[in-house]
């Protein structure tokens, strides 16, 4: 089942894994797969941590890592403009007030002065101060075999730099003229991501998107498929849409080795697809989420508009900083694409990945049988 974006990467089984964890990074790495660490959630001083951390646990494995750059957020460029505490100033009162109202009438306790300034990150934060030494620091760490963005082609720099160092640049795509673009500006692989997915998503179907992706740009990059993939019959029904792999991310939410809150956990298990849903409220852009108090409250016709990124994010950080303290069943949300609705366990990593290989060669066996039966 090697594909030649396998071979290119010296991978054994086309499934890539997207996680903030790096214990998952590692178990789908070892077991034949790529992961990818979502660096979102690290500034640089732990990130360095995490990859010393992966180069320990890998051996000689490659494996990637994901930044959020978006194309547009407030203080693009950097700057004055661009410190939290003056993009934190930006937040109009109103909305303030419309938070503390809601945690207030849901019986969520402020913060105690003596509990600290809570660490705020949201994604189109920091990306001018922190982004360049992210990128070096990656690049300084020979497993990191590819670098991803999340939000809109990535800047020059990363393209320039990374392939300076031999190392392909991925970036996700939910359309197929944004695919076109990164291509034209260099971006090595292509991840069609469909409505269905965890996080941040355009409004294409992943059935309808990959084919118009691979149409697209497939002659001249590999195109991996994501959104609504978990298991072996997905797979096979995306490598035959034209993928050279699928990239999955809620599926490692379920593993032994996500580091996710306990009542996190619980409302992942319990969640259809229909409680994944798509929402501006947690970082301003649509991203797939869990149904929670927060985003239904921000669903209300009263509610004010949501704020453009890292606003946002910002406000959500702010008040998750009082909500997780008491670890809030309402409140505890979480990125979740359309296919949490079909996962009913923890397994570990490794075993999603096997289960997901075996299932593949079961479907490929399948689907020929049925065909060689017909008359
Ligand atoms: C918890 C979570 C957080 C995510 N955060 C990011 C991110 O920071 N950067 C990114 O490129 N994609 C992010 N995504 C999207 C994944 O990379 C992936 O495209 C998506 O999960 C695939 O769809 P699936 O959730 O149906 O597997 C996130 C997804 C989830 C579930």
């Amino acid at each position: 089942m090697r594909t030649p974006l396998c071979d290119r990467l010296g991978i054994e089984f086309p499934i890539f894994a997207f996680s903030h964890c790096r214990d998952v990074v590692a178990a789908v790495t070892n077991a034949g797969g790529f992961g990818v660490l979502g660096a979102l959630a690290y500034e640089p001083e732990r990130l360095a941590i995490e990859l010393d951390w992966l180069d320990d646990h890998v051996g000689e494995r490659p494996y990637g890592v994901d930044f959020a750059m978006p194309a547009v957020y407030v203080g693009k460029g950097g700057g004055d403009e661009a410190r939290p505490e003056n993009l934190a100033a930006m937040i109009p009162d109103g909305h303030r007030r419309f938070v503390a109202d809601l945690l207030d009438a849901a019986g969520i306790p402020e913060r105690p002065a003596d509990a600290g300034t809570p660490v705020i990150k949201a994604a189109g934060l920091n990306v001018d101060a922190e982004g360049p030494d992210q990128v070096e620091l990656c690049l300084s760490h020979p497993n990191v075999q590819m670098i991803v963005n999340a939000l809109g082609p990535p800047p020059a720099y990363v393209l320039e730099r990374a392939h300076a160092s031999g190392v392909l640049v991925g970036a996700l795509a939910g359309a197929a003229q944004h695919a076109e673009r990164q291509v034209a500006m260099g971006v090595d692989v292509v991840v069609a991501q469909g409505t269905e997915a965890g996080g941040h998503c355009g409004e294409i179907s992943t059935m309808v998107l990959v084919p118009q992706i691979v149409d697209a740009v497939g002659d001249r990059v590999p195109v991996l498929a994501a959104g609504g993939i978990a298991d072996g019959r997905q797979m096979a029904a995306a490598m035959a849409l034209g993928a050279q792999g699928v990239w999955c991310g809620s599926v490692w939410l379920l593993t032994e080795e996500a580091d996710v809150f306990p009542e996190v956990t619980e409302h992942l298990l319990a969640a259809t697809s229909g409680d994944a849903v798509r929402s501006r409220a947690m970082t301003g852009k649509p991203a797939r989420q869990l149904r929670t108090r927060w985003t239904e409250a921000w669903a209300q016709p009263d509610a004010p508009p949501t704020l453009p990124m890292p606003l946002q994010g910002i406000l959500y950080a702010e008040a998750a900083s009082r909500f997780t303290r008491v670890h809030s069943a309402d409140f505890a949300g979480h990125p979740a694409g359309q296919i949490i609705g079909s996962l009913h366990a923890v397994r570990p990593a490794r075993r999603v990945v096997l289960d997901m290989v075996e299932g593949w060669i079961d479907t490929v066996t399948g689907l020929a049988e049925l065909t060689g039966s017909g008359t």
